[in-house]
């Protein structure tokens, strides 16, 4: 089986590759990067010379590049999860996010129905829903939730999702999607919550939390996830939405907290800074269909996964430091640097 992995120098993307080659040791993966501010080469390192790992520099839009590849390596199945991941950075520069995320998914399908495949997976959000009110805890995004997008970031998302399943009706493309909520571990880059907050607590900087920092945000650990994307590849079916999380909402505010308490740091670190613009209060998933067709379920619950994620954080303080002493620094300072004090 040779399966390309696009956007698998990023957070997920390249856990899932080391979760691919470690459990079907007889797949070639073949990852397909842009790397762009977000994708690291030196993330991929311990596979480089795995002889069942290819790493290809390319953009999704490349579609000469793209039809190419297809071409050279023959495909099975296409995972998807090249994107432009950032609801900020979407707020700032929209453009980018319709580009990648939906013009590069189009690319992908096209050459999947040139050269044929037995599968595409779209990997999508749970943000594609928008948002549930803090006041009905009742409430849950299934797979027939309307689509309802908050920022230029989970639209194009959202048209992506559609796009697929366009592809999917009009040319019969075996494809499949999976909304997860939001992720957390190692290799998680430095402007999302959890990271952000752990390199800034380190560094005894001030943590920034939006407003009041009460939206509710639905966390699963990212092998979880990675495992949920191999069941769905396999046993999935096909022309399908696949929900997936772990019922563990949490309050920005209090994994905040933990991350000062597991670090030994004050909470007088903590700041209320300006508000993000359109902000989604609460995320949450119901998971029953992929528990229940699948069997899956997930294996690390958050009090764990929080625990090995800080640990990891201060086992690669090169990775991350690396990261934040680049490019970074001017986005750090363009995002927070105005940011009033709420
Ligand atoms: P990330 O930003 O860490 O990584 C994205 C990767 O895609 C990077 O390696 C980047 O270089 C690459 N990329 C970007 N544009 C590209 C292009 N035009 N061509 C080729 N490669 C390109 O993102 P992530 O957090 O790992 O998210 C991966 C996918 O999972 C995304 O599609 C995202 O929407 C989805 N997702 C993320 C979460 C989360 O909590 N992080 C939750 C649900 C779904
Ligand atoms: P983020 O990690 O950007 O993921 P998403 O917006 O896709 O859910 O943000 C998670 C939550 O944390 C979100 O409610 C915004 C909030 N947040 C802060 O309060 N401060 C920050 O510096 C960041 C990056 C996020």
């Amino acid at each position: 089986m040779v399966i390309i992995v696009t956007g698998g120098a990023g957070f997920i993307g390249s856990n899932f590759v080391f979760y691919m080659l470690k459990k079907h040791s007889n797949y070639r993966i073949v990852c397909l990067d842009k790397l762009t501010y977000a994708g690291n080469l030196s993330t991929l390192a311990s596979v480089m010379d795995n002889p069942n790992f290819r790493f290809v520099k390319l953009d999704i839009c490349d579609r000469a590049g793209v039809n190419q590849l297809f071409e050279e390596e023959k495909p099975d199945v296409v995972v998807n999860f090249a994107a432009e991941s950032h609801v900020d950075r979407s707020i700032e520069t929209p453009e980018i996010f319709l580009k990648t995320n939906i013009l590069g998914t189009q690319v992908l399908m096209d050459a999947c129905r040139q050269y044929g495949i037995q599968r595409y997976h779209q990997v999508s959000t749970d943000e594609v829903y928008g948002d549930l009110p803090l006041n009905r805890p009742d409430l849950f995004f299934t797979e027939e939730t309307p689509i309802h997008t908050s920022s230029p970031y989970s639209a194009s998302k959202a048209g992506a999702d559609l796009l697929v399943m366009a592809y999917h009706r009009t040319y019969n493309l075996p494809v499949t999607i999976s909304r997860c909520s939001n992720n957390y571990g190692p290799y998680h880059f430095p402007e999302k919550l959890i990271p952000l907050m752990i390199a800034n607590a380190l560094a005894d900087k001030p943590l920034p939390v939006y407003g009041e920092g009460l939206n509710v945000r639905d966390w699963l650990y990212v092998e979880d996830h990675c495992r949920a994307i191999d069941l769905i590849i396999h046993k999935g079916k096909v022309g399908e939405v696949y929900n997936v999380g772990g019922h563990n909402e949490m309050k920005n505010i209090d994994i905040v907290k933990l991350i000062c308490k597991e670090l030994g740091k004050p909470e007088s670190l903590i700041v209320h800074v300006e508000d993000r613009k359109g902000h989604d209060m609460r995320y949450a998933i119901d998971p029953t269909k992929i528990h229940t067709e699948l069997g899956w379920l997930p294996e690390t619950k958050f009090e764990e996964g929080i625990k090995k994620t800080i640990q990891w954080y201060l086992e690669h303080m090169e990775w991350w430091q690396t990261i934040i002493s680049g490019e970074y620094r001017n986005y750090y300072e363009k995002m927070y640097g105005n940011r009033a004090e709420v």
